[in-house]
């Protein structure tokens, strides 16, 4: 499979979403959402009706990062809503396999997500259930962060797993990830990049979305 970016509208500006969302609408194969509830993580964000909003007026497909307790109760909704791909976290899940069942059956991607400090063998097992595994290369919560090198060893892991690039799992990092940092998590096996900071801090965010994938495919 190609190299996908995934622009996070976290580090876009809120009062115009829309907007923000159509300047990277011809770079970006995703619009990265992500949904926090000051519970999961110590930061609040947007939910449901939000992205209901902009799943209407937003031409990019949809890739939904739940950061939320209790992401068995919410997630199919988001993917029903019609969400290209959503990801639950499996810190948070309780029913993962029923969860990520649900979200194929609403005819979505579904993904799990895994802190950096979350052992990736534990969820082996699972990866038959799953269409993307998303690797966080920060903690999550927030924007702006570094990215941190101790996840690389799990991507490389993930790449074992899921075979070699062109397999049914894709493997996302999110966080820190830089014009620098994502030729590391690519060469380590990553293939779907989440950059909030990167994009929606440049003057160009359609160039920046050109340049992180240009420097990925290197
Ligand atoms: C953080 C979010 C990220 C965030 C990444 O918890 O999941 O998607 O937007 O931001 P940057 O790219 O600035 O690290
Ligand atoms: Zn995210």
């Amino acid at each position: 499979m190609a190299i996908q970016i995934s622009p996070s509208i976290l580090s876009a500006d809120f009062a115009r979403l829309a907007d923000e969302a159509a300047a990277v609408s011809g770079a970006a194969d995703w619009l990265h959402v992500d949904v926090m509830d000051n519970h999961f993580v110590p930061n609040l964000t947007l939910g449901l009706p939000v992205v209901e909003s902009l799943l209407r007026s937003v031409p990019v497909p949809m890739d939904c990062h739940l950061m939320i307790e209790d992401p068995d109760r919410w997630a199919p909704a988001y993917a029903e809503a019609g969400a290209g791909s959503v990801t639950v976290h499996a810190e948070a899940a309780r029913s993962p396999v029923r969860t990520l069942r649900e979200i194929r059956g609403q005819g979505a991607r579904a993904g799990l997500a895994l802190n950096p400090a979350t052992a990736l063998d534990s969820y082996a097992d699972l990866l038959p259930e799953v269409d993307m595994l998303l690797m966080m290369t920060v903690e999550p919560g927030f924007g702006g962060q570094r990215f941190l090198d101790l996840v690389l060893p799990k991507i490389r892991r993930a790449r074992e797993l899921a075979g070699a690039r062109g397999g049914s799992v894709w493997l996302q990092v999110d966080g820190g990830i830089t014009e620098e940092t994502v030729e590391r998590a690519a060469e380590a096996g990553a293939d779907v990049f989440v950059a909030g900071s990167a994009v929606y801090t440049a003057d160009d965010p359609a160039a920046a979305v050109r340049a992180l994938r240009t420097q990925a495919e290197k």
